[in-house]
């Protein structure tokens, strides 16, 4: 019997969506097992925190790298990610052999540091930039190793001896990926595919202020552990309570039912706890400790005892909190007298910081300043600024770069931010330092930016709820002469931030003697930023743009409108120093430079830097 058509086509049509059955299993198979992997990849991207305390061999010095604009090291002509890409660091054995790269005989960078400054021809270069570092490890039977990055800015994949162990998306915060069952005694290599390329879904997303550094711009070390191990820990003051520290403890490993054991000699508290069956125990001790502040930056040598293995750390104990429009520092009223910041080195014509010195020289002028507070302005820096702001005492304002137009309706941009977050929150919550964690800069008003913004607020709240959350809100004059601060996200934060550039963007420096300030929320507000451009050297009358003196009779017009508004309990002025930035044209004046710093990037101080130093002197 021939089939009659209908049945053939009916056939056809089973058989078509059989195959189309078998063909979404497949993909949803494969993309199951993507997402597993990736998860996998990025919940062990987690970084342990304390770093420097614990047993590192650092991989920071010369990598061999290769610029790769077109990523050929990574995708084949077809554009499919190719198998034996760079990361294979293949080697020549036979003169017929065909071989397009080689890492040994092509150029090499300094990690830690963004690519920018170190080389003239990169000084714009955003793309791909492939770097390989070889080491030996004689790893002990029982211990772990971990390979680890203070930030790659911004995405990075990594591989070791040709496999990839991970992937990480970011520029500002801490990553690791345990490398236990891959490391070889002799002949280990690492490669990491940094790419720098702005997307509109990322965070930030392309349109930022600032200079966007590539590259392994902090540092790379080898961790060594037991094989059950101190992951992470929060010792703190209790919110509220003076005499109270409250934490807890979270061991990584197989054998997570330990006995752990807190030590603060000088206090005379030693604590044992025990953790249970998912490595966790939580702990509190009444005790009167001598308080932290920025007059007195009292910090305490803790010891966390686990076994054999002690890992030490430097911790100050305070509280912040806000009652009505003041923020509380220890149950007192404080003002925050403060500066921004941009994570840029001074004297070096640009270049990411990522030192203590580097933080020294920042940090010092900030208290030559008479600072007692400072925004870190607009991304997570790194972990020495926050260190060395708990030694020095300086209060900080710590943010993550949603910036500006993020994507807000984007899932994965979401889960990107909360990741930020995240790494940030983990690495620095033991840094009494730390009042305030920011959600945001300047973001525009949406029903889906305050979605965003309240779920990542919630979240910084679970992952810490000692702190106070901000972020610099948008305000709006309501008429001519009145700017009210009335942005829907004010109900969520604790402290509102608000930068307002009266007299630089919003007309000249004596318009702010007409402005009234007002709020819809009964909370502190900061100005985040205020502030206008000058050229070290450049002078003129007061209103000469650029000169110096404009920017001093800026400054000393906004600072005495701020002072006259009681609900303003905190200034950081933009900014402590110029910085680049790719927005910034004007010949002769900017150059690729962000001309607002009181100080000149070779260490000049402008004349409005002594208007504020005097300010500050005055009502400190
Ligand atoms: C904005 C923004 C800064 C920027 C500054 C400026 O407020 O937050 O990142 O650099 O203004 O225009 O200089």
């Amino acid at each position: 019997m021939t089939p009659n058509s209908d049945y053939i086509k009916s056939l056809e049509n089973y058989k078509f969506k059989q195959e189309l059955k078998i063909s979404i299993s497949e993909k949803i198979l494969k993309n199951l097992f993507v997402i597993l992997l990736l998860v996998n990849v990025v919940l062990s991207a987690q970084a342990m925190i304390n770093v420097d305390a614990r047993k590192t061999t650092s991989l920071n010095g010369k990598w061999n790298v290769i610029i790769d604009p077109y990523e050929n090291g990574y995708y084949d002509y077809r554009y499919e990610p190719s198998n034996n890409g760079y990361f294979k660091n293949a080697q020549q054995n036979e003169r017929w052999e065909l071989l397009e790269y080689s890492f040994d005989t092509d150029e090499m960078l300094y990690v830690p540091g963004d690519w920018n400054s170190q080389k003239e021809k990169l000084l714009y270069y955003e793309g791909t930039i492939w770097y390989k570092k070889s080491f030996n490890y004689n790893l002990p039977k029982e211990k772990r190793l971990f390979l680890y990055f203070g930030a790659v800015n911004y995405d990075a994949k990594v591989y070791l001896n040709g496999e990839l162990i991970g992937e990480h998306e970011g520029g500002f915060t801490p990553f690791q990926f345990e490398i236990t069952d891959k490391v070889k005694e002799k002949g280990n290599y690492v490669i990491v595919k940094a790419d720098n390329k702005r997307y509109k879904d990322a965070v930030p997303t392309v349109n930022t202020d600032w200079y966007n550094y590539g590259g392994i711009t902090r540092k790379v070390l080898l961790i060594e552990t037991e094989e059950t191990f101190v992951q992470d820990y929060f010792i703190q003051l209790e919110k509220g309570n003076l005499n109270k520290i409250s934490g807890w403890v979270k061991l990584n490993g197989n054998h997570l039912n330990k006995k752990l054991e807190i030590k603060i000699p000088e206090a005379e508290i030693y604590k044992a706890v025990n953790t249970d069956d998912n490595g966790f125990a939580k702990f509190e001790i009444e005790k009167k400790m001598e308080l932290w502040s920025p007059e007195n930056p009292k910090l305490y040598d803790v010891e966390l005892i686990l076994g054999e293995c002690v890992i030490a750390d430097k911790v100050g104990f305070r509280t912040i909190e806000t009652r009505g429009t003041d923020i509380l520092l220890n149950g007192k009223s404080v003002f925050l007298r403060g500066i921004c910041l941009h994570e840029e080195a001074a004297y070096q014509n640009g270049g990411r910081a990522f030192s203590k010195d580097h933080a020294k020289v920042l940090l010092g002028w900030a208290k030559d300043l008479s600072c007692n507070y400072v925004r870190l302005a607009h991304y997570t820096h790194n972990e020495a600024m926050v260190r060395y702001a708990d030694e020095i005492g300086l209060l900080v304002w710590a943010e993550v770069p949603v910036y500006w137009t993020i994507s807000w309706e984007n899932e994965a941009t979401y889960k990107n931010a909360e990741n930020q977050l995240t790494e940030m929150i983990t690495r620095d919550r033991n840094r009494c330092a730390v009042a305030l964690w920011s959600m945001a800069n300047e973001t525009p008003l949406s029903e889906a930016r305050f979605k965003f913004l309240s779920k990542l607020a919630k979240k910084a709240k679970e992952l810490d709820p000692s702190r106070l959350i901000t972020a610099a809100m948008e305000r709006h004059y309501s008429d001519d002469n009145t700017l009210i601060i009335d942005d829907e996200f004010g109900k969520v934060v604790d402290v509102l931030g608000c930068n307002a550039y009266i007299g630089w963007y919003d007309g000249l420096p004596e318009k702010c003697r007409g402005i009234k300030w007002e709020t819809v929320y009964d909370k502190p507000v900061i100005i985040s930023e205020f502030g206008g451009g000058a050229l070290f050297g450049e002078h003129g009358d007061k209103l000469t743009r650029w000169s110096e003196e404009f920017q001093e009779s800026l400054y000393k017009e906004n600072l005495e409108m701020f002072k006259k508004v009681s609900f303003i309990q905190g200034l950081t002025p933009w900014i402590l120093k110029d910085f680049k930035s790719p927005r910034r044209h004007k010949p002769r004046i900017q150059n690729f430079w962000n001309m607002k710093g009181l100080i000149s990037d070779k260490g000049d101080k402008k004349k409005a830097y002594y208007v504020l130093k005097n300010f500050y002197e005055t009502i400190k």
